[in-house]
Parts: structure tokens; sequence; C-alpha cells
């Protein structure tokens, strides 16, 4: 599918479920203007919610070459941009002195040129959307540092590199770029300013409940809705990490995989790993409380 297909919000929603993604409005908007105003998105909201997962389907149903780049903190220019492979460029000049061909001009604009960069994401993305479409999955930016922020700041205004010995690098088409964060710390308003804004909540007990029928089809229905259900009431308590998405999904398949038709207590107990992934968490979370869970499911 190419982006003039995607010719209404409509298109975009559609397109995103037939990849097995459920896209509510408000979301497709945004991928819409983002494609339409070729502006990076940011995709702000707690972990498991399904804001890489965008990028990997985007990326899917428009046949573009996903190109990752994981934020961490310490993440600098050289991991992230280029490098210059120097194993390659001694290797180089050590046949060119036995060979006795070291006229040094020469020889520096040889081992300065593209055939001796190594690549990394941002450069790989900005050249290869020559060639093919690229969506630029820049994930969990939050975990990299202020610096590196205001380094890729530079490269999204204007998707272009500048590499000293070689000049400026121009992506010819923009890539897709999609940014996320799980919010461990505030991204910077100018970073903000050059991207759309999207926050990704958890999902309605609807929504959820399709996401776990698309992902996980041969789960009975029944045992569906008790699921969602739970980890709606669970997300409501105060544990240091609530279960996302990724955690129903997970529980999901693995009920799937013990055959159990239905929530009890034993089986919570003994799947609890699943959307709970904190020994404190665990410790807080008792048989009390999944009764009065199971309870007020089962009146609903
Ligand atoms: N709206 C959705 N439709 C389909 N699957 C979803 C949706 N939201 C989340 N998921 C699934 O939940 C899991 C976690 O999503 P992910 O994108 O990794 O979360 P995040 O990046 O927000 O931490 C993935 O397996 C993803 O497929
Ligand atoms: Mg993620």
């Amino acid at each position: 599918m190419t982006v003039d297909q995607l010719d209404s919000i409509e298109a975009v929603e559609t397109a995103m479920r037939a990849h097995d993604y459920i896209c509510d409005r408000s979301l497709a908007t945004v991928i819409f203007l983002s494609l339409k105003l070729n502006k990076p998105i940011l995709f702000e909201g707690e972990a498991g919610v399904g804001k890489t997962e965008v990028a990997k389907v985007l990326a899917d149903l428009l046949r573009a070459k996903l190109i990752r780049l994981q934020c961490y903190e310490g993440l600098d220019v050289s991991t992230a941009l280029y490098e210059w492979n120097f194993p390659k460029q001694m290797l180089h000049i050590k046949i060119a002195e036995a060979t006795e061909d070291a006229r040094r001009e020469q020889l520096e604009r040889e081992i300065f040129s593209p055939d001796y960069l190594i690549q990394r994401p941002l450069l790989e993305a900005i050249q290869g959307a020559e060639h093919e479409r690229v969506v630029l999955l820049i994930d969990e930016i939050d975990r990299s540092d202020e610096e590196f922020e205001a380094f890729l700041l530079e490269i999204l205004s204007d998707f272009q590199i500048s590499i000293p010995e070689i000049g400026t690098l121009r992506a010819v088409r923009p890539p897709v770029v999609i940014l996320t964060s799980n919010r461990t710390r505030d991204i910077h308003d100018a970073l903000k300013r050059r991207c759309l804004f999207h926050w990704i909540d958890y999902p309605t007990f609807a929504k959820e409940y399709e996401i776990v029928r698309t992902k996980v089809p041969g789960l009975h229905d029944d045992l569906a809705k008790q699921i969602c259900q739970f980890v709606e009431s669970m997300r409501e308590q105060d544990f240091f990490k609530r279960p996302g998405v990724a955690e129903t999904l997970d529980w999901s398949r693995a009920l799937l995989y013990l055959g159990r038709s239905r929530l009890d207590i034993p089986t919570v107990n003994e799947t609890l790993g699943c959307i709970l992934k904190y020994k404190e968490d665990l410790d807080k979370a008792d048989t009390d409380l999944f009764e009065v869970i199971l309870n007020t499911i089962r009146q609903s």
C-alpha cells in the first residue's frame, strides 16, 4: 500500500485493522496527518499499550523498511548516526604503505569516503529513503540523555546530516518517523514541537477485548471477556507496574495453552506472573483482592 492510497482517516483505520492493529479514530487521524504533512509522531504512554507496534504495523502495510533505533542511557552519535570503519581504514593505509603508494592526500581522501563509513540507524534511514520507503522508529526516547535529544532535534527538523569529511547528506524523501516514550522523564518542548503528539492510554474494555479476539483467536469468548475485565480492575490497583496490553495478551495465550475455560482463584494464582512482574506487586495482590474482582466480574 502506498501513502497516496491512504487518502482518508477511515482508510488508515481500516488498513491498520487489516494488519491486526485495533486503531481508534484519534490514532488514525494522527497517523494520517503525519503521512500527509511529513511530520514525525511522538507516542507517549505506559509500557505495553501498543506504541512500538504502530511503527511495525505501519512499515508492514506500507511495505517499507523498518529501521529501529532503540534508545538507552549513554546512546551517542557514533551508535546512532555513523562511525568511521577504523580497522578498514588502517588496513587500507597498511596496504598503501606496503605497495609504496602512500600519497598522503589521496590516501586521506580515500579512507574518509562513504566506503569507509559504518551506517548507523539514523544515517541508514536518511540514505535508505532514496531507494525505498523507510519507517524510522526511535524507540523509548525517554531513556536517552538530553544531549542526544538535542541532537535529534537537528536531524528531525530538516532530515539532513553533515559529515565533516564528506559534506551534507539530505533525505530525498523524508522517512516516516515514529518516536515513542514511556514517560520516565519529560521530553523537551522543542522536540515535541517538531512532532505530532499522541497519548496512547490503557485501552477501554471494548478495545482490549477486540485486541484479544484478534490476536488470540482460539480463546473462548467468555474467558476473553473475563480476562479483559480482570485486567481492567487490576489497573485500578496501586501497583508499581500495572499490566499493559502486552500482559493481557501473554495471559490470554497462557490460559489458552493451559486449556482453561474460566477464571477462578486457583487459575489466577497460578498464572499471576503473566500480568504482574514485580515481587512487591505480587505480594500486594492477594486472594481477597481476586475474590472481590471475580465477584464484580460475575455480577456484570
Ligand atoms: N491496538 C492494538 N491492536 C493490536 N495489538 C495491540 C494494540 N495495542 C497493543 N497491542 C499489542 O500489545 C503488545 C505490546 O505493544 P507494544 O507496542 O510493544 O507496547 P509499547 O511499545 O507501548 O510498550 C504487542 O504485542 C502489540 O501487538
Ligand atoms: Mg515499546
